[in-house]
């Protein structure tokens, strides 16, 4: 059920973190994997690492949130791997500690542009040559930041995220009758070198325990399994939903 042989897949953000763990799982399913990020040093690492376990992938330098770099990036996906079958649209950049007051204008548009206006850009460019080929499927990142009954981090994040959600149904919705199937994914605290970078040990414990019934950190690799699965045939009558992956939200 989760065969991708044959398949191509374009993963932005696929340098690190979850993006690097699903581009990881797709090329081990057997896609070919484009890899779309900002960072050509951990990139290039990632291809090296599918090429090492005898899968196939290249490196797209692209600024996701800049509208010819992602046509671009769609259009050399097609060119040097021959379509696109599957889309991981995972680029997104939030804050630590914010609030509404001291959100500057900067900070919003910022986050606003990496976490919401990239999926969408990336899908203008993804969805028409799924259409041509009769189908496809794309993974949005959201967060439990934008679903979770526990409102706090910060404020530009949380409405990004909340704004993927319903534009995964919007183009859920909309794209059905093309064959694209449009699904999200709602991880918790995951323990990527953003994270670690940022948060504390007294941090993260803080936000696991308040915000989730399992008490620690989700795994990157836990994250891609359920990317894996909707970007899967066995999940070919699963659309227009965010599936939280962050051991259960109060
Ligand atoms: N780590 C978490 O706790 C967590 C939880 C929920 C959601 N998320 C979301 O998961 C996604 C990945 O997060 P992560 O923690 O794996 O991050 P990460 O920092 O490990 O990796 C992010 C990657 O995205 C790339 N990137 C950043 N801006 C880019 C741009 N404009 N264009 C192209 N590439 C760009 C970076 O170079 C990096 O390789 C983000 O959307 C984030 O909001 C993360």
């Amino acid at each position: 059920m989760t065969d991708l042989n044959g398949k191509v897949a374009l993963v932005t953000g696929g340098a690190s973190g979850i993006g690097r763990a699903s581009a990881l799982a797709f090329a081990q399913a057997g896609a070919a994997v484009a890899i779309a990020d900002l960072d050509p040093a951990n990139g290039d690492a990632v291809v090296r690492e599918i090429e090492a376990a005898g899968g196939r992938a290249i490196f797209i330098a692209t600024d996701a949130t800049e509208e010819a770099q992602v046509s671009r990036m769609v259009e050399r996906t097609v060119a040097e791997l021959g379509g696109l079958d599957i889309a991981f649209n995972n680029v997104g950049r939030g804050e630590v500690g914010a609030t509404i007051v001291s959100t500057t204008v900067e900070k919003w548009d910022w986050i606003l542009a990496t976490s919401l206006k990239a999926t969408w850009l990336s899908m203008k460019y993804e969805i028409p040559v799924m259409q041509a080929a009769g189908g496809g499927c794309i993974v949005n990142m959201a967060s439990t930041a934008g679903i979770s009954p526990q409102i706090s981090g910060s404020p530009a994040y949380s409405a990004a995220k909340a704004g993927v959600v319903q534009l995964t149904r919007f183009a859920a919705k909309a794209h059905a009758p093309d064959n694209i199937r449009v699904n999200s994914v709602a991880p918790g605290l995951t323990s990527t070198p953003t994270v670690e970078a940022w948060f504390t040990e007294e941090m993260k414990h803080a936000v696991t325990s308040r915000d989730q019934f399992t008490d620690r950190l989700t795994r990157p690799e836990e994250v891609a399994a359920a990317v894996l699965f909707l970007a899967s045939p066995g999940a070919s009558m699963v659309t227009g939903v965010t599936v939280p992956v962050c051991g259960g939200l109060p």
